[in-house]
């Protein structure tokens, strides 16, 4: 029996099969690579050791989700495939919504004609919008998207969730991630943003290696310990073994659960400037400037029930997660590319 991993060549999803395979499992990938290459599954390949089945083609393609079904024993699906870019899905919301929820709604019905009925999806802590409370817990309602990305992801939680209640049949499990960074230690696998980074660790990384020039902080007057912006960061390895426990608990009564993915530890825009240089030796200079409009002072998990109900938890440290990123983008300046 196989897990298909849909984006499976993608940042998150490469970790996760690596993991996966560590874990006794086998995988089969499907992905356009619309943000994401053959180098990143040549190199999961290697770190794995084994031939992994893929396949090259959109979600959104019936006969393609179709014959993959057809052609494998797949047990469970691991979903990632998706649009994730905030900025450009405020340029682009149809396509956003084309492909975020078009390509779920297919892979969806393919799984449901061939009777595989285990799914675990790749939401966001975007969902909270600005979060009632902080820690947030899964009980803190859903909040105001500010933007198409962001609503993708809490439709698509309530499109899936909507589907098991009217199928007993279905697993469903919803994993808010956090702000997942870092990469895996061998530094052969990691995030390989496509032109200057949105998020702030590929930036602080590729200023770092003097690709750019310095950082620009978004506001120091939050309501936070130094005044910039607080996040919940989590290693991007840690968050590929919630998905593996997140498997395992599939096997479970059927219905759909949400588990928050994160340290539960909020680090502010200088907590992990000031880790990163501490751990690499390395300067990343840096200015203050105006908020980036809908960021919010701070956003963190309680990991709680994941620890409870999924036997999960973060291992890895600010530190861990600085060190790795800083291994992949100094050995692989260019990312993929060679
Ligand atoms: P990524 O872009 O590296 O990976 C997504 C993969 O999906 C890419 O390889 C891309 O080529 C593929 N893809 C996109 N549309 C497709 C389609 N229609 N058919 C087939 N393949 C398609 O992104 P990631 O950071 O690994 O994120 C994985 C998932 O986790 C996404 O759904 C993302 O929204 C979600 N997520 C990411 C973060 C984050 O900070 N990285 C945070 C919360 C949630
Ligand atoms: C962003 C998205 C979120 C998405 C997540 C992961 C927004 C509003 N939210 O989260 O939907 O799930 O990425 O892809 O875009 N910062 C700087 N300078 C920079 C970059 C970031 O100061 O050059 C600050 C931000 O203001 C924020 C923190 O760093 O306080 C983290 O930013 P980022 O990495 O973009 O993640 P989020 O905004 O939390």
């Amino acid at each position: 029996m196989s897990i298909l991993v849909t984006g499976g060549a993608g940042y998150i999803g490469s970790h996760t099969v690596v993991e996966l395979y560590n874990a006794g499992y086998e995988a089969v990938i499907v992905d356009n690579l619309s943000n994401s290459s053959r180098e990143s599954l040549k190199r999961v390949e290697e770190l794995t050791g084994k031939q992994i089945k893929f396949y090259e083609a959109d979600i959104r393609d019936r006969q393609a989700m179709d014959r993959i079904f057809e052609e494998n024993k797949i047990d469970s699906v691991i979903h990632f495939a998706g649009l994730k870019a905030v900025g450009e899905s405020t340029v682009k919301p149809i396509e956003y919504y084309d492909n975020n929820i078009g390509g779920t709604l297919t892979l969806v019905q393919s799984m449901r004609d061939h009777g595989v009925k285990n799914i675990v999806f790749s939401s966001s802590a975007t969902v909270y919008g600005d979060p009632a409370f902080v820690p947030i817990t899964e009980e803190c309602p859903k909040g105001v998207c500010t933007n198409p990305y962001g609503w993708t992801k809490s439709m698509l939680e309530q499109i899936l969730t909507d589907m098991q209640k009217a199928d007993k049949e279905w697993n469903v499990i919803l994993l808010r991630y956090f702000n997942p960074i870092g990469a895996h230690k061998s530094g052969r696998i990691g995030e390989n943003p496509n032109g200057i980074p949105n998020n702030l660790m590929p930036y602080i990384t590729q200023v770092a290696i003097g690709k750019l020039d310095h950082l620009s902080v978004f506001g120091n007057d939050y309501k936070t310990h130094d005044g910039t912006g607080v996040r919940d960061y989590i290693h991007v390895v840690d968050l590929a073994l919630g998905h593996v426990k997140a498997i395992k608990k599939l096997a479970d009564n059927p219905g759909t659960r949400v588990y928050n993915l994160g340290t539960g530890v909020g680090y502010s825009v200088l907590d992990l400037v000031n880790a990163f240089e501490k751990v690499t030796g390395v300067k990343v200079p840096y200015v203050i400037t105006a908020r980036r409009p809908g960021d919010i002072d701070a956003c963190y998990s309680d990991a709680t029930r994941a620890k409870e109900e999924l036997g999960w938890e973060a291992q890895y440290g600010i530190e861990d997660m600085c060190r790795d990123a800083w291994n992949w983008q100094s050995k692989n300046p260019n990312g993929f590319e060679a």
